[in-house]
């Protein structure tokens, strides 16, 4: 093989590294693409961070069903209960729970009976962080786990129909965020 030869067969090899590497590349492309508009989703607006604070048109929501939306890039519960459901949250004592603080933070310094965790006197409305207080899991709702509530599948935490802790590693009960009515079908959270 002559000198020239062996230089003209590394240019070829050279230009099919490179026309592999961008094909690589528009694949990547290509790829992000995709991926990104799920990210986005997952992040909060620009709105949402400026302000801190949204409004949520809770009409459609039937007793005994939640709605989850994203506040701050977290996700929301927010559930209307049935009678049944707070009936049972009413029932349990103190006694019964590793958590005894409301962890509620539109009243502070509260214990965690059920009054002091829902938005309305009448208990219908729970709104708490979707996010598990022990490794940040999003829980399974709709009356999941032990104690009709919902249920962390990460590591086993069972919570009450009021977001209390009842069972498993988790250390304190689901986090009720700023919120408020404004008018009978709207919660403003933060
Ligand atoms: S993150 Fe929920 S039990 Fe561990």
């Amino acid at each position: 093989m002559s000198h020239a030869d062996d230089h003209a067969g590394t240019g070829e090899g050279t230009r099919r590294d490179f026309l592999y590497y961008a094909t690589a590349g528009a694949g990547a492309v290509a790829t992000g693409a995709a991926v990104w508009p799920l990210i986005n989703q997952m992040n909060p607006s620009a709105d949402v961070q400026a302000l801190a604070s949204i409004m949520v048109d809770v009409s459609a929501v039937e007793p005994g069903t939640q709605l989850t939306v994203k506040w701050l890039g977290k996700p929301v519960f927010i559930r209307r209960r049935t009678q049944e459901e707070i009936d049972a949250a009413r029932a349990t004592g103190l006694d019964q729970l590793p958590d005894r603080g409301s962890e509620n933070a539109n009243k502070p310094g509260t214990d965690a009976s059920d009054a002091n965790r829902t938005l309305d006197e009448a208990g219908e409305w729970l709104v708490m962080m979707g996010v598990c207080t022990h490794l940040g899991c999003v829980p399974l709702g709709d009356g999941a786990g032990e104690f009709g509530g919902w249920f962390c599948p990460c590591h086993g935490s069972h919570y009450d129909t009021a977001g209390r802790i009842r069972k498993g590693p988790a250390p304190t009960n689901l986090p009720v965020p700023v919120a408020a009515f404004t008018d009978e079908t709207t919660i403003k959270l933060g």
